[in-house]
């Protein structure tokens, strides 16, 4: 007889060693560990102590040995180049043990970084698996970023090789990667001796001498080499994720409870069987891609899909239904703001019709909230189960789900459902205190966080505790607040830092505000997180001018829209920007910015009782009116 969820989740708390030790059983394992959780010191807890293994062996090997050599493993999918190519599960490991012969040969050994700047390629995916393969810790940096964010990743990691590409594709437009590249190892003070550049037919780059090297060549010369064993704590990746300010987290993944955790969730959570087509459309840089497009659904012994497109433009809003029908995907994995873009180009969802679906069974959504109506339309249009599920760039995995593969609860709108198993979600107030049920709150995990999360920060041990431990003893700060139903149903309304979601991106108003204050006309700005129908939020900023700066406003935002562009990238959208008299401000200086978020979004709002001068509020919305908001 199968478990019930509750049965499951109560025994994963009562009794987390044999919960996962049974799950351990299903990685395969050098040597076992020593000790389930290690817990003597919090909050650095250490999953599986002591166990010896390789993360690609588990991905890749693995499955060459136990009969799925000639099973597709990698599908990658790409319409703005119009090509389609399969991977089977051996030619994956040869390529990837191929590429880890380059990077042994050019001095890669166990633990050093290798920072990995790439489109969705394949060769992407392939460079993280060789890394793993090596024992080496990978770091992707997302396309989207530009060369000073590279440039504080490379001074944060200080990697041996970076491996990157001559340019990626955005729906019609070739964007170079190398320049960014360039740009960034000048800006950064650590130089990486070696880069690998994968040169793509569609625009191809100078190679600077004696430091830059053809993927193609470097291959070529390269012998296959083998997994190299490691322990289940050392570190496999680092993942930079927006912090409070312009320092990014590097958020540390380790080898052992990321593949435990990980390869019961694709049968736990998202109910997929070895076999089945799983795709996940989202971008290798982001969690969700480390995740879930490349690791999950290899320990699985699943074909992943890899897509190099967009849900609108490439070329229409059919673009997903194609995928799924052409693939035959089970399982679909996407952000809310996908659905909102293709329901905007195709209301009626009438591109659904000319595909056959017959194999899609599920659609999860993550990232941000889930609106009703993009749930409704989606669950409509498709037919199938739409999961709405919470998670983090810290936890790896899904902190609240509906557990597809335990049980299936009835879906409430508005809730990714209840925790899953080993995440013992709670809500508290400011003192720490749980607050009834109902109530909204700081969310919060009581400690220890299940394998497969993140056991620190990269070179930042002190922030580590001082970020996500400090503020409620005992328990792990999510900054996302919200409430817990009478049945246990969690609903996640907001952040409680700075961070805001665009399009499905995480990123902090305080490193854009770090780029607006860089201004020279400058004096003082605010960014807020305004309401956006597609993208979820867009950044808005607010800009005092210095005293006697005379030129045209239009101007002046312009170059700040280029600044926040050129340093921290296209991915930041940030667009909008009016220039104010004054902030409104507390008393004691703080800048109103949830007050100004109210006025932006129409919302309904009270004059704060600590505010300074409460004709500002006037002042900003007249600014605000004039640029169009509320829109
Ligand atoms: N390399 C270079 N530039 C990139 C990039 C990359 N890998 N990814 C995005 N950009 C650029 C875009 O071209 C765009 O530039 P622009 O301002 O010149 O138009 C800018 O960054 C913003 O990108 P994005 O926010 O993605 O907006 P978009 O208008 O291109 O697309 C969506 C909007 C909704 C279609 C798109 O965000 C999407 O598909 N989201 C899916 C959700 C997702 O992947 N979430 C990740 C976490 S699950
Ligand atoms: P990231 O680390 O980039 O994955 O972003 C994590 C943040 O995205 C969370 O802290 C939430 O604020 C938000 N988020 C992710 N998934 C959801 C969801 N299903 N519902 C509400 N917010 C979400």
């Amino acid at each position: 007889m199968s478990s019930s969820y509750e049965e499951v989740f109560t025994r994963s708390l009562t009794d987390p060693d044999g919960f996962w030790s049974e799950a351990a059983e299903e990685v395969s394992w050098i040597k076992t560990w020593d000790k389930v959780i290690d817990t003597s010191n919090p909050p650095f807890y250490r999953w599986f102590q002591g166990g010896v293994m390789n993360t690609c062996y588990n991905a890749v090997d693995l499955h060459v040995e136990t009969g799925r050599a000639d099973q597709a493993a990698l599908i990658h999918d790409s319409p703005v180049t119009d090509t389609v190519k399969t991977f089977t599960y051996r030619e994956l490991r040869d390529e990837i043990s191929a590429f880890a012969g380059a990077l042994a040969n050019h001095g890669v050994i166990k633990g050093d970084r290798v920072i990995i700047y790439m489109p969705m390629v394949p060769e992407a995916v392939i460079a993280m698996l060789a890394c793993a393969r090596l024992g080496a810790i990978h770091s992707v940096v997302f396309g989207g970023f530009a060369a000073n964010e590279l440039a504080v990743r490379i001074d944060d990691c200080e990697p041996r090789i970076i491996v990157s590409a001559s340019c990626g594709i955005e729906v019609d437009r070739v964007i170079p990667y190398k320049p960014l590249l360039d740009t960034a190892i000048e800006l950064a003070s650590h130089k990486p001796k070696t880069c690998i550049i994968l040169q793509r037919p569609m625009e191809k780059c100078e190679l600077i001498p004696n430091r830059d090297m053809d993927w193609t060549e470097a291959v070529d010369v390269a012998e296959p080499h083998d997994c190299v064993p490691v322990f289940a704590t050392d570190p496999l990746y680092i993942l930079y994720t927006s912090g409070t300010t312009g320092e990014p987290k590097g958020v540390i993944r380790d080898n052992g409870g990321h593949a435990v955790a990980l390869k019961w969730s694709m049968k736990y959570i998202y109910g997929v069987e070895p076999g089945e087509v799983f795709w996940s459309a989202s971008d290798v840089g982001w969690v969700v891609g480390h995740s879930y497009i490349v690791y999950a659904p290899l320990f699985n012994g699943n074909t992943t899909v890899l897509f190099e497109g967009k849900p609108v433009g490439t070329p229409d809003a059919g673009a997903f239904w194609r995928v799924i029908s052409q693939h035959k995907v089970g399982v679909f994995f996407t952000a809310p703001t996908a659905f909102r873009a293709i329901k905007k180009e195709d209301p009626k969802g009438k591109l659904i019709k000319n595909y056959d679906l017959s194999r899609f069974k599920t659609l999860f959504l993550a990232g941000e909230r889930l609106d009703p109506a993009t749930l409704q339309w989606a669950e409509e249009k498709l037919g199938v189960p739409v999961i709405d599920h919470w998670w983090q760039t810290e936890t790896g995995w899904p902190i609240c789900a509906n557990s597809l593969g335990i049980e299936k609860l009835p879906i409430k709108e508005g809730s990714p459902t209840k925790a899953v198993p080993g995440m013992d979600v709670r809500v508290v107030d400011n003192n720490a205190q749980e607050v009834n049920p109902g109530e909204i709150g700081a969310l919060v995990i009581k400690l220890p966080l299940p394998p497969g999360t993140f056991p620190t920060l990269w070179n930042a041990d002190e922030r580590f505790i001082e970020a996500y431990f400090s503020e409620f003893p005992g328990y792990y700060k999510t900054a996302d607040a919200g409430f817990i139903d009478e049945d246990g149903y969690v609903f996640v309304m907001s952040r409680t830092d700075d961070i805001i979601n665009v399009a499905g991106h995480r990123l902090s108003t305080g490193a854009i505000e770090e780029v607006l204050a860089a201004h020279q006309n400058v004096a003082e700005c605010a960014v807020i997180g305004v309401a956006d129908q597609l993208k979820g939020q867009l950044p808005l900023g607010f800009l005092v001018l210095s005293a006697g700066v005379n030129r045209s406003h239009a101007e002046i935002v312009n170059e700040i829209v280029n600044m926040v562009r050129d340093r921290i990238g296209p991915v930041a959208s940030f667009k909008i920007a009016t220039v104010v008299e004054r902030l409104p401000k507390t008393r004691s200086g703080k800048i109103l910015r949830g007050t100004m978020k109210k006025i932006a979004d129409g919302e309904e709002y009270k004059i704060p009782a600590t505010i300074d001068d409460p004709e500002i509020l006037a002042e900003v919305a007249t600014a605000l009116e004039e640029i169009g908001y509320p829109s």
